[in-house]
């Protein structure tokens, strides 16, 4: 048992979701080519020195590939970070996670959570068994992050580089550093184990340990559908009619356009979301634009989603449909 100079335990928990940090390549030259999720938790955490004063705690919560994440792991998850940090001698919570969804993950963490003590996500871009993996100096970066005394809120850490869940994106396919935060910026920076901050945490909630809204499944249908060049409005009229004979994802409740420049919209495209409307499908606009708001107009049709994403503002829209605060940008 490690304690601080208090005498009170202290502990991180490394919870375990998959991707590439956890990936395995048949040859260590290979980047790509490689499966995801294959490696547990416990594993990665192998050779990796906790914190002064600090022990681990490793817990697989799943072992996916990131672009098949669920509603019902983000349910699991976000169960599994409200018990540890109920826990006093949690100082803070470490996830390993692919980075194809990591930002979304981050941003449900965020909005349900709100916590008062750090939960910390990071990924690799290199597989577990690359020549040179990115894995490990990460997660010792989300340690050390999450055993920060002062630390709150959901971040993502990546590179050396501490961001914001609500505004960090995914943009490179392939370089390691492969994170950005867009106007906001990074909250801070890991060197050598301490955290240099450039702007405040995010807000978390008073209560250190947050209580867990109910998140039952299943979550609220809510699809994106895309503005563009030459786009036809047939595409949601075809969601509007599989919504009302009930497939597998249930009725549609909601539908984010992911719009063009500061949230227009394709003639057709808007015509045929004022039918869903009337429908009673629930529309929100977000733009495709990578940095940047919607700054509103009084004539504007729909309503928009600030500065979130497309991804981030289904989430969003999924939220207030099961009558749950969102977190805006
Ligand atoms: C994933 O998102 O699980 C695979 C890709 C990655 O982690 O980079």
């Amino acid at each position: 048992m490690n304690t601080n100079e208090t005498g009170v335990e202290r502990r991180v928990v490394v919870l375990g979701t998959g991707g590439t940090i956890a990936g395995r390549a048949s040859a260590a030259g290979d980047n790509i080519g490689y499966t995801a999720a294959q490696v547990g938790v416990a594993d990665l955490l192998g050779g990796i020195e906790a914190p002064a004063g600090v022990s681990l705690v490793a817990e697989q919560v799943a072992q996916v590939d990131s672009k098949d994440m669920t509603h019902a792991i983000w349910q699991a998850l976000a169960a599994r970070c409200a018990y540890w940090l109920a826990q006093d001698e949690v100082a803070g919570i470490a996830i390993t996670h692919g980075t194809d969804t990591l930002e979304e993950t981050a941003y449900v963490l965020h909005a349900v959570l709100r916590p008062g003590k750090p939960v910390v996500l990071t990924c690799a871009m290199r597989p577990a068994t690359a020549l040179a993996p990115d894995g490990p100096q990460n997660v010792r970066d989300a340690i050390a992050v999450a055993a920060t005394p002062g630390a709150q809120g959901v971040t993502v850490v990546c590179a050396g580089t501490v961001h914001g869940a609500i505004d960090v994106q995914k943009v490179h396919t392939y370089r390691l550093d492969a994170f950005a935060s867009g106007d906001a910026g990074a909250i801070g920076y890991v060197e050598q184990g301490a955290v240099r901050r450039v702007r405040p945490w995010p807000a978390g909630g008073e209560q250190a340990s947050p209580a867990l809204p109910d998140l039952a499944l299943p979550w609220p249908r809510v699809e994106i559908v895309v503005s563009h060049a030459g786009a036809s409005g047939a595409v949601i009229d075809a969601l509007l009619s599989a919504g009302t004979t009930g497939g597998n994802a249930g009725p549609l409740r909601g539908i984010v356009l992911a719009a063009t420049g500061n949230g227009t919209l394709h003639a057709d495209i808007e015509a045929a979301a004022e039918r869903a409307e009337r429908a009673g499908v629930r529309v929100l606009r977000a733009t495709r634009c990578l940095a940047g708001r919607i700054l509103p107009r009084p004539d504007d049709r729909f309503r928009d989603a600030g500065g979130l994403g497309p991804m981030k503002a289904r989430i969003a829209l999924m939220l207030e449909l099961m009558g749950l605060p969102a977190a805006g940008a």
